[in-house]
């Protein structure tokens, strides 16, 4: 076993936005400025011969193709495994996975089911492993959501409330947390056997208090939206909760980002999504082809966020 293969979580390890928190205005500056080499086609191939291995357990369209093309912009290379072709859906533990992967690549990121399996995989791998999505958090989502909102309002947080509307999942778990770490006001609504766990809510607002924001989430959408400077939503089912689906659409009824909610919001506000949308639930074809710019900037920054990212583990 070598030395770091010893059962402990890494430094360089990114499972939860938290892991970012000293970096998070250092990754924004420097995604800003991979955005425009990439814009300008200039190359910024500064991992030649490195490799990442990509594990995904559920479908994905932005995180795999974001994570690939980062790797290959940078002068590496990327690995798509899914467990389906792997020994791992065959028996072969996350642990041993770990073990062999460590041995080719340079860092892992992994999209799971559980986070149990997140944290069995960063355990016993000696090489950087990256959450790309779990049951508990989606850090690079976060990441890339921040560094959007960052761009559009000048690089200040502190006197802007971004509001989310939906299901206290995944999402919403690092996008509370990476808000409070960087001092931006957070509020949510979230029907109430759907609001975030109290050790999340906790962790978000100890966080909160060192930067002088708030954290609150309430259950009433209209109440969220006042004071809003953006709307952000989520899938009422998200991968994994299928079997839910039915209690879910009653529960989450009127959890809807639409022109009447963006309308009690601070005049100039905009709508958020990290994709895939379910146009018609939780947020309207009018907003999505209408004020949602940031949408699509949301999903093209997960280039520039992860590219910073990566960098930052593998330096
Ligand atoms: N937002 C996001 O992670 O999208 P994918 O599921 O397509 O990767
Ligand atoms: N909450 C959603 C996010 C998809 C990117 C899910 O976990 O399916």
């Amino acid at each position: 076993m070598s030395e770091r293969n010893s059962g402990k979580p890494k430094e360089r390890d990114v499972i939860s936005i938290v892991d970012l928190s000293a970096d998070l205005e250092g990754l924004f500056k420097r995604a800003k400025e991979l955005k425009a080499l990439r814009r300008k086609h200039a190359p910024h191939r500064s991992f030649e011969g490195r490799a990442l291995a990509m594990i995904f357990e559920k479908p994905s369209t932005r995180t795999r193709s974001s994570f690939e093309l980062a790797m290959t912009d940078l002068g590496g290379h990327a690995v798509y495994l899914s467990p389906k072709d792997m020994q791992l859906g065959r028996g072969e533990t996350v642990a041993d996975t770990a073990r062999v992967l460590s041995r080719y690549y340079d860092a892992i990121m992994y999209r799971a089911f559980r986070h149990e399996d997140m944290l069995e995989l960063a355990k016993w791998a000696d090489i950087p492993v990256i959450n790309g999505l779990d049951d508990i958090e989606h850090p690079c989502q976060a990441v890339a959501d921040l560094f959007t909102l960052w761009e559009r309002w000048g690089g200040k947080f502190t006197s802007h409330q971004l509001t989310y509307i939906g299901d206290g999942n995944n999402v919403l778990n690092s996008l509370m947390l990476g808000a409070a770490t960087v001092g931006l006001n957070f509020v949510a609504a979230t029907p109430p056997a759907y609001k975030p766990k109290p050790w999340v809510m906790k962790r978000a607002e100890s966080l909160a208090l060192a930067k002088g924001s708030i954290v609150r989430v309430v259950t009433s959408p209209e109440e969220a939206a006042k004071g809003a400077d953006a709307l952000y939503t989520d899938v009422w089912v998200s991968m994994g909760d299928e079997a839910e689906e039915k209690q879910r659409m009653a529960a989450f009824k009127g959890y809807q980002i639409n022109a009447a909610l963006l309308a009690r919001a601070n005049p100039g506000a905009f709508a958020m999504h990290d994709l895939p949308a379910h146009r018609g639930l939780e947020i309207t074809d009018e907003v999505m082809d209408g004020t949602a710019e940031a949408i699509w900037d949301q999903a093209e920054n997960r280039l520039h966020a992860q590219k910073a990212i990566l960098e930052l583990v593998l330096s």
